[in-house]
């Protein structure tokens, strides 16, 4: 890794780092794919952009790289037995993961949680390989608002929101 900086101290700085919990999921098929995810940032505004970060190992990568579609759901504070799964804690992969939460489609036909406090539903317009992970810049097409308070993810553990 690059100036001698290891893994370890790569996780370890990064594990500091607050996120906000997400579900990107897309559709390959008649087959859903979702993961937990983090890595997820505004692009732009003009065109509305997002950009995500999905390890290409996944079956959720393959997808969006196929449709060139993607949506992403930002998790209520309730939600974090569910980013677990979708993180595949409880072993449970690919179409089976959505056994859990109540699933609705945007007008695309993919996949958004309905509690999800944000549902962005996205059209990729660019995609960069980098390391390990695809980073996809996706163009929003349409947003769904909820009220609620956000998961937070930080030190390996999920937090709620306080105000100071
Ligand atoms: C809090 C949290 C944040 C994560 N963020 C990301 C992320 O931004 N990008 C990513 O590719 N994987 C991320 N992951 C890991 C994926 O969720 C995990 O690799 C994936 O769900 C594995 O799915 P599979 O078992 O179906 O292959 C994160 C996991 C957790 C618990």
């Amino acid at each position: 890794m690059g100036m001698g900086i290891d893994h370890a101290t790569f996780r370890a700085a990064m594990a500091r780092f607050p996120g906000a919990v997400t579900i990107i999921t897309a559709r390959h098929g008649i087959e859903r794919r979702g993961i937990t995810a983090t890595a997820v940032c505004s692009v732009s505004a003009e065109p509305p952009s997002l950009l995500v970060c999905v390890n290409r190992k996944t079956g959720t990568c393959a997808a969006i790289h196929e449709s060139r579609t993607f949506n992403v759901s930002l998790l209520p504070d309730p939600a974090s037995p569910l980013a677990m799964r979708f993180a595949g804690a409880d072993g449970v992969t690919g179409e089976d993961k959505f056994a859990e939460g109540r699933w609705i489609e945007d007008g695309r036909g993919l996949p958004l949680l309905d509690e999800a406090l944000i549902g962005f539903s996205c059209t990729v317009s660019e995609m960069v390989e980098a390391g390990s992970h695809t980073v996809f810049i996706g163009e929003i097409m349409e947003i769904r608002l909820n009220d609620g308070a956000p998961l937070v993810y930080e030190q390996s553990r999920f937090h709620r929101l306080e105000p100071l």
